[in-house]
């Protein structure tokens, strides 16, 4: 569903490219600009990043739970659909990419690739990135009317981020192997 707002902010692909397009210039500027200082300011916006990503992947399957319960057609199910199309467009689906591409940059410089404990980020990260591509299936079935989930499988469904969340600080904070 596209609001005559959203077309003058462009389609969700052009607004991921635009995001893309930003980090790899402010990664190449940070870079050029603060030489040795600059692992730590990518890290910075890896982190600021994955903030905005989390914040939508903890509340999108929230708006589903009160989604799921009120009746198609209502004025209140269509205030949802812009809700949930605008968190995934407008928030989620940038912040991902920035995250991905940032923490990618990171682990190069920091030569990560061959510890043990970013094999497991790497592996609760694409587990990550699934539960964002679902929650983005659902919000096009909840935009034609198609839910046919309940409430209480969305309650469920809005733990699977939080535990992988706590996996993923652990393993790139502690990294105990
Ligand atoms: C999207 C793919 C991701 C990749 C490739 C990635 C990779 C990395 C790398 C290589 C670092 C630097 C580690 C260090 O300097 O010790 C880092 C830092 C960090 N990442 Fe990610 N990350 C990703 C997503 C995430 C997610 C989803 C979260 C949280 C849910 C997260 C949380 C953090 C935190 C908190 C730090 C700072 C750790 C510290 O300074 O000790 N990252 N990430």
């Amino acid at each position: 569903m596209e609001t005559a707002k959203d077309r003058r902010l462009g389609s969700p692909a052009v607004r991921a490219f635009v995001a893309l397009g930003i980090t790899v210039a402010a990664t190449a500027a940070a870079i050029f600009i603060l030489g040795s200082d600059a692992y730590n300011w990518v890290k910075a916006v890896h982190v600021i990043a994955v903030i905005a990503w989390m914040a939508g992947m903890l509340y999108l399957p929230r708006l589903f739970v009160y989604h799921a319960d009120s009746e198609v057609g209502s004025q209140q199910s269509e205030t949802f659909k812009l809700m949930e199309y605008r968190l995934t467009t407008i928030i989620m689906n940038p912040a991902m990419i920035v995250a991905w591409v940032l923490g990618l940059w990171l682990a190069w410089q920091g030569d990560f690739f061959s510890s043990g404990w970013f094999h497991g980020k790497l592996l609760l990260v694409l587990a990550m990135s699934g539960v964002h591509g679902m929650l983005s299936a659902a919000v096009r079935r909840f935009a034609e009317d198609k839910n046919t989930q309940t409430a209480r499988y969305w309650r469920i469904m809005n733990e699977v981020p939080t535990l992988l969340m706590f996996g993923i600080v652990i393993l790139v904070i502690v990294k105990p192997f």
